[in-house]
């Protein structure tokens, strides 16, 4: 029997603070409208001054590891575009901080597509033997690299974490990662870009503007990559594991942009109301966004065990990639974890009990 990473767990978390359109149409020029109808997005989550990137993945990841009913795995991967430190990784700080051991921990940085590339290194693990099971966590303080005043780039993204458990299983059970597909086009690096930071500005004299050390992003051309990229690689992995379109039950797809999930989805001609969107609530969280969704969606109900799950991103680098998968039978469903070892850091939440806290509905397309 061919061993393949099977999905056993989900978290998420989400910092407290809650930024919304009208907020930030008061300090730069735009609008709700505006913001609402070119995106989606009607809020987003920011970090309170001292809250890092592997704070967000450490209550994630004590959820998903919850979920999974395990206190122990033996790797874990974590996708960042916004590590604590330029060194050393984020993946050990996360690793200590669950109290995991002396397991192999790394990051992975693929920016938005980081997620299915941790997915692809952590199914990877699994299958050279190298462990049994390993925590995959998308964290992302993103807010921290963009201009809070740059209307091109501040309404778009948000901070937040989610997390799941992959362990050895074979192919038939439910929860079976069945197919990945990754790619890269480095002669568009320039497309999605902090400038300063890396050794290309710091073997200049390590002088930068500070500006230089934000987001920047050429968004019109990005929206006309992500949507042809997203589409091929998910047409690619389909392929790859037999499925037919019609036999996706539901597309969980970057929450980059509102009109992108549609596009996509219309490409795919998949029905809008099978793509599942939180973007509206959390804006682009980067890496996060895929497992954030997942978790969400799980915590609400909307898989059932044996549906067919296409995910898909396109991210900075330019990257891009897709993953079929099939639902697992998370029995014991989403974790609350209120217990003292397992508990959210302060302000931290995990996206699906906010999801049910305010009563909201599926949030579908
Ligand atoms: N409020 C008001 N006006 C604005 C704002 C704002 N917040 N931002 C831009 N505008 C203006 C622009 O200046 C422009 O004005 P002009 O016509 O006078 O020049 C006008 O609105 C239209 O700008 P466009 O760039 O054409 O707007 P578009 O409809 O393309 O939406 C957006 C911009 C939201 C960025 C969109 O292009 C997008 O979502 N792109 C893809 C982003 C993405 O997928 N990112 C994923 C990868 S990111 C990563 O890897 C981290």
């Amino acid at each position: 029997m061919t061993r393949v990473a099977v999905l056993a767990g989900t978290g998420s978390a989400v910092p407290a603070r809650v930024v919304t359109n009208e907020q930030l149409a008061g300090r730069m020029d735009t609008s709700d409208d505006w913001i609402r109808s070119r995106t989606g997005i009607a809020e987003r989550r920011m970090v309170e001054p001292g809250t890092a990137t592997s704070d967000l993945a450490v209550a994630a990841g004590r959820r998903a590891l919850r979920s999974a009913g395990l206190h122990r795995v033996g790797a874990v991967v974590v996708a960042t575009a916004t590590p604590d430190y330029q060194c050393p990784a984020t993946g050990p700080i996360v690793a200590a901080g669950l109290g995991l051991g002396e397991i192999p921990a790394f990051d992975v940085g693929a920016v938005c597509s980081g997620f299915l590339y941790a997915l692809a290194t952590g199914s990877g693990l699994i299958a050279s033997g190298v462990a049994e099971q390993v925590l995959v966590v998308g964290a992302e303080a993103f807010t921290t690299i963009i201009d809070p005043t740059d209307r091109n780039t501040a309404p778009l993204f948000g901070d937040g974490a989610g997390a799941v458990v992959l362990r050895a299983g074979d192919p038939e059970e439910p929860g079976a990662l069945l197919g990945l597909n990754l790619g890269s086009d480095g002669l568009l690096a320039d497309l999605i870009m902090v400038p300063a930071g890396g050794s290309r500005q710091r073997s200049h004299g390590n002088v930068a503007a500070p500006e230089d050390h934000y987001f920047t992003m050429r968004g019109r051309e990005v929206f006309k990559h992500a949507v042809r990229r997203m589409e091929e690689s998910s047409r690619t992995v389909l392929e790859q594991v037999g499925w037919q379109l019609a036999e996706v039950d539901w597309l969980v797809a970057h929450q980059a942009n509102i009109r992108i999930l549609h596009a996509v989805a219309d490409q795919l001609r998949l029905p809008r109301e099978r793509a599942v969107a939180n973007l509206d609530r959390y804006g682009n969280t980067s890496a996060a966004s895929i497992p954030l969704a997942l978790d969400e969606a799980a915590g609400r109900g909307l898989f059932t065990p044996g549906d067919r799950i296409l995910l898909t991103a396109f991210g900075a680098g330019a990257t891009w990639g897709a993953a079929a998968l099939t639902w697992p039978d998370l029995s014991n469903g989403p974790d609350l974890g209120n217990g003292p070892a397992l508990s959210n850091g302060p302000g931290l939440s995990s996206a699906w009990e906010l999801a049910a806290a305010a009563m909201v509905g599926p949030a579908q397309l």
